[in-house]
C-alpha cells in the first residue's frame, strides 16, 4: 500500500474497495462469459462475432488487471477465490448455454450496460475525492461504450441479413 497515495483519497477506503472489488469479479466473469462465447457460438456471421468477442475478452481481463492494480495501492487484497465471485459482482454471469450468435450477442449486451452503469457510478462516487480511480473508471467505461457499440451494430446486421433473406 502507498500511505500517501492511500491518505489522499477523500472517501473512505473500505467503501472504494468495495466497489472496487465487485467490479474486479465483473471483470473476471465478462472475461470468461466471452472467452466461452467465442468458443462455442454458432450461427450466421459466425467469423465476426467470434472476433469481436475475442477481442472483448482480451480488454475485460485488462481491465480485471487495472482494478487489480488499484486495490493493491489501497492496500486491498484482490478476492482470491473464484467462488466469490458470484457473490460480489453486480453484472452477474449468463451462461452461453443457448449458442446462437443473436442469443449470445444479446447476453453480452446486457452484460455491457451493466458495466456502463457500474463504472458510472464509480465515477461519480470518485470525481471529487480519488482522481486515480476516477482516471481508471474513465478509461474502462470508455471501452465498455465501445463494447456496446461493437455488438449492437453486429446484432443490427445480423437482423438485417435475416429479415432479407427471409
Ligand atoms: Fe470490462
Ligand atoms: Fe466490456
Amino acid at each position: 500500500m502507498g500511505t500517501r497515495g492511500t491518505e489522499i483519497v477523500g472517501m473512505d477506503v473500505k467503501k472504494l474497495l468495495d466497489l472496487l472489488q465487485r467490479a474486479y469479479c465483473d471483470e473476471w466473469l465478462a472475461y470468461y462469459q466471452y472467452w466461452l462465447g467465442a468458443k462455442i457460438v454458432k450461427g450466421p456471421m459466425k467469423d465476426a462475432v467470434i472476433a469481436e468477442l475475442e477481442q472483448h475478452a482480451t480488454e475485460e481481463l485488462s481491465h480485471a488487471l487495472m482494478v487489480t492494480n488499484r486495490i493493491i495501492q489501497l492496500g486491498g487484497t484482490p478476492i482470491t477465490k473464484p467462488a466469490e465471485w458470484y457473490k460480489w459482482t453486480n453484472c452477474g454471469y449468463d451462461a452461453p448455454e443457448d449458442v446462437y450468435v443473436k442469443v449470445i450477442l444479446e447476453q453480452n449486451i446486457k452484460g455491457e450496460q451493466c458495466a456502463i452503469d457500474v463504472y458510472q457510478k464509480m465515477i461519480q462516487e470518485t470525481q471529487t475525492k480519488d482522481p486515480v480511480t476516477f482516471n481508471m473508471a474513465v478509461t474502462i467505461l470508455e471501452q465498455e461504450v465501445e463494447h456496446e457499440e461493437d455488438l449492437q451494430s453486429l446484432l443490427e446486421d445480423l437482423e438485417l441479413m435475416v429479415s432479407r433473406s427471409a
